[in-house]
């Protein structure tokens, strides 16, 4: 079995990726509403709320975890990956793709304050940084996703984005934003979207074939630790979309 986590239902958009590419497996997705939004919380507090999540995925006889949240990969993936003996596979913005473009144009790169100030971001900014990279903080941006609020994401995308016009980039580094692609792009124009969530496949595909895991029938189990109704119907909805 493979356990998907993220403070909400935001991890859709890499678990749908997943779903696409290996559909014969057993998942449980746990959607974390009751501790959202991860991405304003201190580093500590953090690592208890991820930590006890993967001990819960573990009991239930999960193999392989994956973190289909940036804020928690970045700030987490290290205490996690020394304390459980079973891969965790993380995600990280898609700031290498752009890298590897060798573009010059300007990138506009979208993550949660949690993310954009951890010690891993910084690192890869480092490593990657063409000189041409805009960072913004989106506090409060992934609430209103989750929340499916969508005059105010409109309203916030406007008096947020509107300084950033022109950029051809845009790096969704938080697994909720792929959910408005559409409206970032009617402030934005037809800007190149890019996301990490195709790494989390390909580091998955290739965990299940060298831990030989077998397909079996297709099982999907949502739980969500407030156990809101909307948000498991907005899930299986967003899931098949
Ligand atoms: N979806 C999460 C991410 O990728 C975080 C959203 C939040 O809870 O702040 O960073």
């Amino acid at each position: 079995m493979i356990g998907i986590f993220d403070s909400g239902i935001g991890g859709v958009t890499v678990f749908r990726e997943i779903i696409k590419e290996m559909p014969n497996y057993k998942y449980i997705y746990y959607s974390d509403s009751l501790n959202n939004p991860y991405g304003d919380k201190e580093n500590d507090t953090l690592i208890k709320i991820v930590d006890n999540i993967v001990n819960y995925l573990v009991n239930e006889g999960c193999q392989i975890i994956v973190i289909a949240c940036n804020t928690a990969s970045a700030i987490c993936k290290d205490y996690l990956r020394n304390k459980y003996n079973i891969p965790i596979i993380a995600i990280e913005p898609a700031i290498k793709q752009v890298y590897d473009q060798k573009t010059t144009e300007k990138t506009l790169l979208l993550a949660t304050k949690g993310t954009i100030d951890s010690e891993k971001f910084k690192e890869l900014y480092e490593k990657y940084d063409n000189h041409a990279i805009y960072l913004k903080e989106c506090h409060g941006l992934a609430d209103l996703i989750e929340d499916n609020n969508e005059a105010k994401i409109k309203e916030y995308l406007e008096l947020n984005l509107k300084e950033f016009k022109g950029v051809q980039n845009v790096i969704l580094g938080c697994t909720h934003y792929p959910l408005i692609e559409e409206e970032i792009k009617s402030v934005l124009g037809n800007v190149n979207i890019y996301h990490g969530a195709l790494g989390a496949v390909k580091e998955l595909k290739r965990i299940i074939a060298s831990k030989n895991i077998k397909e079996t029938k297709k099982e999907i189990i949502f739980i969500d630790s407030s156990k809101n109704k909307k948000k498991e119907e907005r899930f299986w909805q967003l899931l098949n979309n």
